[in-house]
């Protein structure tokens, strides 16, 4: 397989060597000592942080230092509205609903409808808009207490957003952003100044509450950039520096590459009827053999089929189950064609019960929403 991948918030390709990106953006990896002092607070960890898919970090010790001096933290995380939101944006919006339930603590989530219109040429403002709308359903349909979290829409909070926007970008020079994020000439100069706007929420709560409070933000790993310039800028103008907790990201369902809106079949969107998504995971790309006789005496390969890692990413909690799974896939016992159902059935269950609590959350969307 090709050792060409880029990871950068605007595109991810390849087959991702994640060393590689720990040592080229500079984060830490979340070692066995770490899940031990998280698991302290916790009782027990989220699968995704025992199966190391929330693999990296920046600040997360200094934020358990705070939190075990009485300095609580807030979360911050969100969504670039291009489209309907597919299973990978779910990953890590789980980890931080059950980090907000652990150590019940605030959530500020923002939709940048505004990156999306300046950075994909296909998109008006009012199709961003109407994304981050129907995107806050997902994330409200998730459970997020009611009572400690915002979801804010940049163009709803331009003034607010803008004011402190500018505070950041006047600490930015063309050269950090170019450096960090690859731009050229025919950058628009939207993009350029785009990323003062997604460190906004990292401080907006220090802002209104008057007083320094620590921010932990879990995303997948191509968020990264965004944070590594914000975390030079905020010292800057008198906050902390963001903490993040770094995932992995889910592959898409056809061979090669992560989940992608651009290529549908690749991802299981909250959106797709029943018939549509069961039809997707049965014509999914698996690691397994050309004919079933080849399979029984070989087995299959559990590392590169997308049918395991959606049991893996999601759909299956239980370790021992998974590792059952894994090991009678190896050994043959267990054919493509079973995991693929067992696997729609779950997609299928957990579609069903999402779209009623999306059809609901448009009831509570107001109370979530924050407006200028
Ligand atoms: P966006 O809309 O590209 O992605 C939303 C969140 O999902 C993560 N993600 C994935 N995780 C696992 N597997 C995948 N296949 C996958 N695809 C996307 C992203 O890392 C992200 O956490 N600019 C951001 C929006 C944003 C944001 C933030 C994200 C604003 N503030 C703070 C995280 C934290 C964006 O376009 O995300």
């Amino acid at each position: 397989m090709s050792k060409e991948f880029k990871v950068t918030p605007w595109e991810v390709t390849g087959d991702i060597d994640y060393d590689k990106v720990v040592k080229d953006f500079g984060v830490q990896i979340i070692d066995k000592k770490l899940l031990e002092r998280i698991k302290k607070h916790t009782g027990e960890l989220h699968p995704t942080l025992r199966r190391n898919l929330f693999f990296a970090h920046r600040d997360l010790n200094w934020i358990l230092d705070e939190y075990e001096k009485g300095n609580k933290f807030f979360l911050y995380t969100g969504r670039g509205p291009s489209g309907n939101t597919h299973l990978g944006h779910l990953f890590p919006w789980f980890l931080t609903k059950w980090l907000q339930d652990k150590f019940d603590v605030k959530l500020f989530f923002q939709m940048t409808d505004d990156e999306k219109f300046l950075t994909n040429s296909k998109l008006d403002i009012e199709t961003t808009k109407h994304f981050a709308y129907e995107n806050a359903l997902d994330v409200i349909a998730l459970g997020f207490n009611p009572k400690k979290t915002k979801i804010y829409s940049d163009y709803d909070n331009a003034k607010t957003f803008y004011y402190h926007a500018t505070r950041v970008a006047k600490k930015i020079t063309f050269s950090t952003a170019k450096a960090t994020f690859g731009f050229g000439n025919d950058t628009n100069v939207g993009q350029i100044f785009y990323t003062s706007m997604q460190a906004v929420p990292a401080f907006l709560e220090s802002v209104e509450q008057g007083k320094n409070i620590p921010c932990l933000i879990p995303h997948a790993i191509d968020q990264d950039p965004h944070f590594r310039v914000a975390r030079d800028v905020m010292p800057k103008l008198g906050y902390y520096k963001p903490a993040s907790v770094q995932g992995m990201f889910m592959p898409g369902l056809v061979e090669g590459g992560k989940m992608s809106a651009s290529k549908p079949d690749s991802a299981i969107f909250t959106t797709d009827d029943l018939k549509t998504a069961k039809k997707k995971v049965m014509s999914a790309f698996t690691g397994g053999q050309a004919s079933i006789e080849e399979q029984r005496k070989k087995g299959g390969n559990s590392e590169i089929c997308s049918v395991f890692s959606y049991f893996k990413f999601i759909f299956e909690e239980n370790d021992a189950k998974l590792e059952k799974r894994q090991k009678a896939c190896k050994e043959g016992k267990i054919l493509c064609g079973e995991c693929k159902k067992d696997l729609s059935e779950r997609v299928v269950k957990f579609l069903e019960k999402h779209q009623e609590k999306r059809e609901k959350a448009k009831d509570v969307l107001d109370k979530f929403l924050v407006k200028d």
